[in-house]
Formats: structure tokens, sequence, C-alpha cells
């Protein structure tokens, strides 16, 4: 049976650094709902603005936008052997809409948890800056590019994610607290959730989560 593998976690925990690695390993699509809503706020349209505002505030988009965010991805054919899910569920809403969704495609879910203390959070968020052009994540403590400013993969120049400076950085760990905590509590209790120490290199983590995908039934 085809999967979806789900990779919950605060911000900053690693969800599309092995999101990517995973997409790679299985040939399955990443599917980073903050991808999908940052494209979403470049448009100038009512919808647009909105989502925009959110994120800015560092809150959670509501779950009706992404219930309709989720069920037109996963539809998309390259989703049919599989998909990986970066950054959703993040309530018990989207939860439910996943199990839902799984049941109509056919699909088990995996569920792997990134945990890092909140202290580190902050440094990897504030630290981090992606290729605009190839979207390689970078770390300017933890894994600087070769040339200040520059991806080494394509010599494109590094852009930082605006909700990514301290104040919002702030708020967006509160929301995670707020929001996140009681859906993780519910996975933890049905014995659904595998939880990896996501202080450890990124190659050792992609070990345990690929461990954690390929195990059994959950
Ligand atoms: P989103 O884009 O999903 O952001 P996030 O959850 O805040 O997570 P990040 O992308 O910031 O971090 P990450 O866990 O992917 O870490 P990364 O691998 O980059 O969401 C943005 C916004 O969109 C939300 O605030 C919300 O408004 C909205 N949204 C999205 N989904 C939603 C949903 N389902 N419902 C409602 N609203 C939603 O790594 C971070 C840094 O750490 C990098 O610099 C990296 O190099 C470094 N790093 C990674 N792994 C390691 C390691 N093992 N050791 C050392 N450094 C590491």
């Amino acid at each position: 049976m085809s999967k979806i593998i789900v990779i919950i976690g605060a911000p900053g925990a690693g969800k599309g650094t092995q999101s990517r690695l995973l997409s790679e390993e299985y040939g399955y699509p990443q599917i980073s709902t903050g991808d999908i809503l940052r494209e979403m706020a470049r448009a100038d349209t009512p919808l647009g603005r909105k989502v925009k505002e959110t994120m800015a505030a560092g809150l959670l988009v509501s779950d009706e936008i992404l219930g309709e965010v989720i069920r037109a991805r996963t539809s998309q054919p390259d989703c049919n052997n599989g998909y990986i899910l970066d950054g959703y569920p993040r309530t018990l809403d989207q939860a439910s809409l996943l199990e839902e969704l799984a049941s109509q495609q056919g699909k088990q879910i995996r569920f792997a948890r990134i945990v890092v203390p909140e202290e580190a959070l902050f440094k990897r968020l504030t630290g981090r800056r992606e290729c605009s052009k190839c979207r390689e994540i970078y770390n300017i403590y933890f894994r600087p590019p070769k040339v200040d400013g520059v991806c080494d993969l394509d010599g494109a120049p590094l852009t930082q994610r605006s909700d990514d400076h301290p104040e919002p950085v702030s708020r967006r760990l509160e929301e995670y607290k707020r929001s996140t905590a009681p859906l993780i509590d519910y996975y933890s209790k049905s014995g659904r959730l595998i939880e990896i120490n996501g202080e450890q290199p990124v190659d050792v983590v992609f070990e345990k989560l690929l461990a954690a995908a390929d195990g059994p039934n959950n």
C-alpha cells in the first residue's frame, strides 16, 4: 500500500531539511504547506493578503484554507504512489481531515516527530538562509555556505524568510505550543508517533526517519 509520511515538529526542527531527503529517497513529492502558503501570499488578492498577514503574525492559517490546499495538492497524479507532508497537520481538525483523505486515497500514514529543545530552535530559525533558486537550506551558525550569501549548488543568492527575524520567530514558537501541542498529545497517546531526537547530525536524523517510515504499520 502506498504511504503518506508525516513529519511533525516545531518551527526549525528540521522538517524541510529531512522532507527533501526523504523525497529524494522515495521519489515521493514533498508537500510543504508553508511553501504553498508563501506562494499564495504573493498573490495580490483578498485571500493572498489574508494569508500573508496571518503568516507575518506567526499565527496558523485557518483549517478551512488548509483543507482546500491539502485536498487539491494531494489529488495531483504525482501523489498516487505516496507523498511526504512537511508542516501538515498542525491541529486536531487538520489531523481528522488527513485520516479521511488517507482512507479515500487508500494510503497508510506513518508519523514521525523531530524533537528539538526551544533554545536551539531560536538560533536555527534566525540563522537560516535559503537558496532563492533551488531552495537548498543553509544556516549561518551550523551549516554555512562556502561563500557568504551564495548557494554552494548553483551560485544563486541566499535569502532570509521574513518570519525568521527574532520577533516573528518567538510568536511562531508560542503558536506551536498553543495549537500543535494538543495534536502531539493525541498522536502520542494513540501510540502512532515515533519520536526522533533532532539535535543529532542531519544524516543521523535521516537514518532514523527512514527506519520510522519503513517500519511496521503504526
Ligand atoms: P512553515 O514554512 O512550515 O514553517 P515552520 O513550521 O515554522 O517550520 P520551518 O520551515 O521554519 O522549519 P523546519 O522544521 O522546516 O526546519 P528546517 O529544515 O528549515 O510554515 C510557515 C507558516 O505557514 C506558519 O507559521 C503558518 O503561518 C503557516 N502554515 C504552514 N503550515 C500550516 C498548517 N498546516 N496550518 C496552518 N498554518 C500553516 O531547518 C531549520 C534550520 O535548522 C535550517 O537552517 C537548517 O539548516 C537547520 N537544521 C536542520 N536540521 C538540523 C540538524 N539536525 N542540526 C543542526 N541544524 C539543523
